[in-house]
């Protein structure tokens, strides 16, 4: 992985790659005038509401409000990190990243392709045995259970036979890789031959996002122990990252409205067959935030279905405690409680695909499951367990950060313990602020100018230099001076400037000046814009009168000062008379 990037070549990478060209590739866009309509990606719709604007080499959706640069849609689209995204878009459109450190991370690359190389050659040759002599047995118990020839196919389904790691992949390098590196092959230490971890086991490949083939996971089909072998990690293998499934539900939907988080391979498989395509399973091991995050980047809602029993449910409750900071507005996430003793693949095989998506849609949500499984461990009957008890509740709830649904979880948290104005009292005591909406972002002039500025660069020529503003008490008038100052000799596009704030305090600020609508047809933007710096001029004048009409109350005016402010006044007289759009 790159650990750092110049600016100089995220600028270039800015300027080089149109984001008309990159979208369009993944998502059918229609033009109209100059933006290019399309359903965003994003979340869910029918009528087309993301905008892509090649001028400005943005997108916005007006539906869901995502909103960003090439960078930003990478990030979000692949769910990647801001530098894999600059290393993928590099890689794309062939830019290559001059640097030292890029040298390491070509090396590093270079290595890690032989990996997924080696990792693919490997599953291939398992899915060829699944049918031949070797894998009849193993081929007959996937048919017995019921998987098709054409699910088997899909999930590049395999058996490792016994024996075969000498024979097979001669090469040193090779053997050594699969040795040490992915850990596939392990040595005989009385023979000192290699065998595979998975011998005589059915493979099930795991996928990345991308579909390369990451890792295994190989299942007995007799009664050995134990009953599941899982890669260990490696180069390019972690378990908390990775979801089993994700790539191929990805590839049928190209939206999902729900996941549904399931525990095991077969029984992603079995839904798949069942023409259930939006369930993942975590590998062996508990949701990880990684998960939470991955998912959330592709769906808005999530539906935990883990078996039955009494370990189930409590996995049920640490993905429930796990996801509450991902909880932001439109995310939710939902429980499938089981039947003991049943697991998606055995229920949906018993009592078909209808009644098994009733229970999908009859799901728990959040709040029944959250207070359900609270009041199951809690008791009340005294005041000192109830305030335990509040204490408990309350302390999951302050992790969500979505506003609206904390509230009414603290409602219906009162209602459930008799305390009927349980919101008020709950504010009382944190003294809490009231939530200020974002609309309340003033327009002021200064406001209006940067975002006209950032919106439309070429602008920056018609800034004039401000004589009169040091001592301004005008709000942000430093800061725009500052910024005409720093981009007024570069090329600059809307989208540099943009990724310039990334991850700084201004660039929430710097976001909403980008998506205001002035309403002014294009060609009076010029117009408009000269009309707002007169205004400021004049707004910068009066600061400075006011600043000398205190002064005189206060301790009164040298000559010099009364002058100026006479001349001040003259001048304010015939600026304002001349103010007009
Ligand atoms: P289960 O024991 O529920 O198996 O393990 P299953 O998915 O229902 O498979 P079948 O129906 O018996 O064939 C669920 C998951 O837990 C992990 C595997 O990822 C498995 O898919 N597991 C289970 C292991 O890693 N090792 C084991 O020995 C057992
Ligand atoms: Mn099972």
């Amino acid at each position: 992985m790159i650990k750092y990037v110049s600016r100089i070549f995220i600028n270039n990478l800015l300027d080089k790659v149109d984001i008309v060209k990159l979208i369009i590739n993944r998502i059918k866009l229609k033009k109209k005038g100059k933006n290019f309509f399309g359903i965003c990606p994003f979340h869910i719709e029918k009528n087309p509401s993301f905008v892509v604007n090649s001028e400005k080499q943005l997108y916005h959706c007006f539906g869901c409000g995502a909103h960003g640069n090439i960078i930003d849609f990478i990030m979000n689209y692949e769910n990647l990190s801001f530098l894999k995204s600059i290393e993928l878009l590099s890689n794309i459109f062939n830019i290559p990243i001059k640097n030292e450190k890029k040298l390491c991370f070509l090396k590093k690359k270079i290595k890690n392709n032989i990996y997924y190389q080696l990792m693919f050659n490997l599953s291939f040759f398992y899915k060829n045995y699944l049918f031949k002599s070797l894998g009849k047995e193993a081929l007959k118990y996937l048919l017995n259970r019921g998987f098709s020839l054409y699910i088997i196919e899909y999930f590049s389904i395999g058996f490792s036979p016994l024996y075969w790691a000498n024979k097979k992949f001669h090469n040193k390098k090779n053997t050594e890789i699969l040795h040490k590196k992915l850990k596939i092959l392990k040595l005989n230490k009385n023979n000192h031959n290699y065998y595979d971890i998975f011998y005589d086991r059915i493979i099930f490949p795991i996928k990345d996002i991308r579909g390369f083939i990451v890792g295994f996971g190989g299942r007995v089909f007799n009664n050995r122990e134990p009953k599941y072998l899982n890669s260990s990690e490696n180069n390019i293998f972690y378990k908390s990252n990775e979801l089993y499934g994700l790539f191929e539900i990805k590839k049928e939907n190209n939206i999902l409205k729900k996941i549904m988080v399931v525990e095991g391979y077969i029984d992603v498989i079995t839904l798949f067959q069942f023409n259930i395509k939006y369930a993942v399973a975590i590998l062996g091991t508990a949701i990880t935030n990684f998960h939470i995050q991955k998912l959330f980047n592709f769906t808005n809602k999530i539906i935990y279905c883990f078996d039955g029993d009494e370990a189930g449910i409590e996995a049920q409750w640490n993905s429930l405690k796990k996801s509450l900071p991902f909880l932001i507005k439109g995310k939710q996430i939902c429980f499938m409680i089981l039947p003991k003793g049943e697991d998606p693949d055995s229920l949906i095989r018993k009592e078909g695909k209808n009644l098994f998506e009733k229970r999908i849609h009859n799901n728990l949500s959040f709040s029944k499951f959250f207070f359900k499984r609270l009041f199951l461990k809690n008791l009340f009957s005294s005041c000192e367990e109830k305030t335990n008890f509040i204490y408990k509740a309350l302390s999951f709830i302050k992790l969500i950060p979505d506003n609206f649904f904390q509230i009414n979880l603290i409602q219906k948290l009162g209602e459930k313990i008799g305390i009927l104005n349980f919101l008020d009292v709950y504010n009382l005591l944190n003294n809490k602020k009231k939530i200020i909406i974002n609309n309340n972002f003033k327009r002021t002039t200064i406001r209006r100018l940067l975002s006209l500025l950032i919106q439309n660069p070429k602008l920056i020529k018609l800034v004039p230099k401000f004589k009169y503003f040091k001592n301004s008490n005008i709000n942000g008038l430093f800061f725009l001076i500052k910024f005409v100052n720093y981009y007024k000799n570069q090329h600059i596009t809307t989208a540099k400037i943009l990724e310039q704030y990334r991850g700084t305090k201004l660039n929430k600020i710097i976001k909403i000046l980008i998506t205001w609508n002035h309403m002014i047809p294009d060609h009076q933007i010029k117009t408009f814009f000269i009309y707002l710096i007169k205004k400021l001029k004049i707004n910068i004048l009066e600061d400075r009168q006011d600043y000398l009409i205190s002064l005189d109350r206060k301790q009164g005016l040298n000559n010099e000062k009364k002058r100026e402010l006479w001349s001040l006044n003259k001048i304010l007289i015939q600026k304002k008379s001349n103010l007009k759009i």
